[in-house]
């Protein structure tokens, strides 16, 4: 069963506040939302395992530890979630990098796929799917759907802001999934936009609006 975990850290709690409000400019939005993926990437990588290995310091010989057994990928779902590419990249820097494009259609709220190009050996890596915005939840559930489809089996969900309603709709659909989440919000209004949320993720880091 997948764990479901809220970050509680100051740190992301700032920078999830500066991201919302509607004054906060393209450039600090899309440094900020990095600066809140590698955050969330620390917790989200606490699971990984170590093995050890024998090393010479300068001084003397030792044990140290290093990370064991699995390879990692990172996968957004474009567009909003190529601006947590770098953040986790920067934890992770051997990690590969796989894209799913996926939009919503402004009718139904339903995502449409355009895209799809992940690592070859996905099947045996421990994929981080990244999206900021987890609201109705089909995208996420998409995505992950997708990532199955072609053998991917230990997968985690990152996101910053999440409606309730998404995380319910994703855990029943994927309940192996692992989620972490930077905040929940309250609930979704009647276009399907988080409240209070920040508006379109997408927009707000490539400046389309
Ligand atoms: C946003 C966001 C998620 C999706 C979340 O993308 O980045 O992918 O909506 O909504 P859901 O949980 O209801 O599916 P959008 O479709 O606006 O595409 P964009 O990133 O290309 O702007
Ligand atoms: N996608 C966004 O970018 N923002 C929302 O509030 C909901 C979906």
């Amino acid at each position: 069963m997948g764990k479901v975990v809220v970050m509680d850290h100051p740190l992301i709690r700032h920078k999830i506040g500066f991201i919302r409000r509607k004054e906060t400019g393209t450039k600090e939005f899309r440094e900020t939302i990095s600066e809140i993926a590698m955050l969330i990437c620390y917790e989200a990588t606490r699971d990984l395992r170590l093995e050890d290995v024998e090393i010479e310091t300068p001084i003397c010989k030792t044990t140290v530890k290093q990370l064991a057994g699995k390879k990692l990928a990172v996968i957004p779902i474009l567009r909003a979630g190529l601006g947590m590419v770098d953040g986790m990249l920067s934890m992770i820097p051997t990690a590969k990098v796989g894209h799913i494009g996926l939009y919503r259609d402004p009718d139904t709220s339903k995502p449409v796929e355009y895209y799809c190009k992940i690592p070859a050996d996905c099947a045996e890596r421990e994929v981080f799917v990244v999206d900021p915005m987890l609201a109705t939840g089909g995208s996420a559930v998409e995505a992950i759907s997708m990532l199955k489809m072609r053998g991917c089996k230990h997968i985690h969900f990152l996101c910053i802001i999440a409606a309730p309603k998404g995380i319910e709709v994703l855990k029943e659909a994927h309940p192996d999934v692992d989620i972490f989440i930077g905040s929940v919000d309250e609930k979704l209004n009647d276009h399907n936009y988080i409240v209070p949320g920040l508006g379109d993720a997408g927009d707000r880091i490539f400046g389309t609006k």
